[in-house]
């Protein structure tokens, strides 16, 4: 892992460069590069900008570790309306949630009762509802709670990491269950035991695990999301679907808000599905590192935003 990175991750975790950061008008608007504002109502907009071009959406509410249960259930409650207000604009979008942002942390039993919640409402209202994948501390316990989810629900999906050495043995596990995957490179801070190092190995990871994938999919076993902005990987797996017989729509690409805009839309019109994953929220800076650290030269958007 480079320096830079290593650094940006460790100050995702400072509560003293979240609160500087947070009051700051230039890192704000730097910040604005990544997500359409911090109102449901700028994502929701969003999503029905991006709708008119042929691409759906997947919205997530910022916050993650939380510390109490009480705020934990103004989470859940948040995304009971949030769910409405996706049904009642038409917007094509999901909902994906982080496990701590619902109480992982302090009880696994009611975070599987707010999830369930969730998951209810997302049947009801159409749509699918996600479980993001936060670091490899959680990671027993994420696919735990999607399980019971997968057990009662057909649209519920997981967010799983390539960099992760486990993950081609947790992949093999479920595939019985018919999952939905959003494969992701990782985003997390984790020793060289628990993560490859090397973005190399990861690379080669997502691929593999991709094809794995995609073969369960040409069975009919798994729905792949291939979430990354990696166009040069992508254009090899969307040969290797077509290879397997996977048609379009048997498999979807998701990428983040603000990264790679110009790659989603020629996808989209090359006729595969693309999803955009947009964040809204105040509590975006744990966050914010993490896009920082995946691409350290996003540290003169602050820069020039500062000066701007
Ligand atoms: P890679 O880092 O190789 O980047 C490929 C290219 O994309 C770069 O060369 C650059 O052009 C562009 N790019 C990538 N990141 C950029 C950035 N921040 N700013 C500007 N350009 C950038 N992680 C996790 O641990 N748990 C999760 O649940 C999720 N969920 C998730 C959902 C979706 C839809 C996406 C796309 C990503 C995640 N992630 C995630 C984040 C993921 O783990 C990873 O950190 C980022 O996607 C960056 O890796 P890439 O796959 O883009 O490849």
């Amino acid at each position: 892992m480079s320096i830079a990175r290593a650094v940006l991750l460790r100050a995702s975790k400072s509560p003293f460069l979240n609160h500087q950061a947070s009051h700051r008008a230039f890192v704000k608007r730097a910040v604005r590069k990544f997500m359409p504002g911090e109102r449901p109502e700028d994502a929701l907009d969003a999503g029905l900008r991006l709708a008119a071009e042929g691409r759906g959406t997947v919205f997530t509410k910022l916050g993650e570790n939380l510390t109490s249960l009480a705020d934990a259930v103004a989470v859940r409650d948040h995304y009971l309306w949030f769910f409405d207000q996706v049904a009642a604009r038409r917007v094509p979008g999901h909902v994906s949630v982080k496990p701590t942002q619902l109480g992982l942390d302090l009880s696994q039993e009611k975070c599987a009762e707010f999830l369930e919640e969730l998951a209810q409402k997302a049947e009801q209202t159409g749509t699918y509802f996600w479980l993001d994948m936060e670091d490899s501390s959680y990671v027993d316990r994420t696919i735990a709670l999607y399980r019971g989810l997968r057990a009662r629900h057909e649209k519920v999906g997981l967010a799983m990491q390539a960099y992760l050495r486990r993950t081609p043995a947790d992949l093999e596990a479920l595939i019985p269950i018919s999952p939905t995957i959003r494969l992701v490179k990782g985003a997390y801070a984790e020793p060289p035991a628990v993560a490859f190092p090397e973005k190399a190995d990861t690379d080669r990871a997502f691929y593999e695990l991709s094809v794995r994938m995609l073969e369960a999919a040409a069975q009919g076993k798994c729905l792949p999301i291939l979430g990354t902005h990696d166009v040069p990987l992508l254009r090899r797996l969307v040969d290797k679907a077509r290879e397997l017989g996977v048609p379009d729509g048997g498999y979807e690409i998701h990428m983040l808000y603000g990264i790679r805009d110009a790659d989603q839309k020629q996808l989209r019109e090359q006729g595969r599905t693309v999803r955009t994953l947009i964040s809204y929220g105040a509590s975006w800076f744990p966050w914010y590192m993490r896009r920082l650290a995946e691409r350290p030269a996003n540290v003169w958007f602050v820069v020039r935003s500062m000066v701007s």
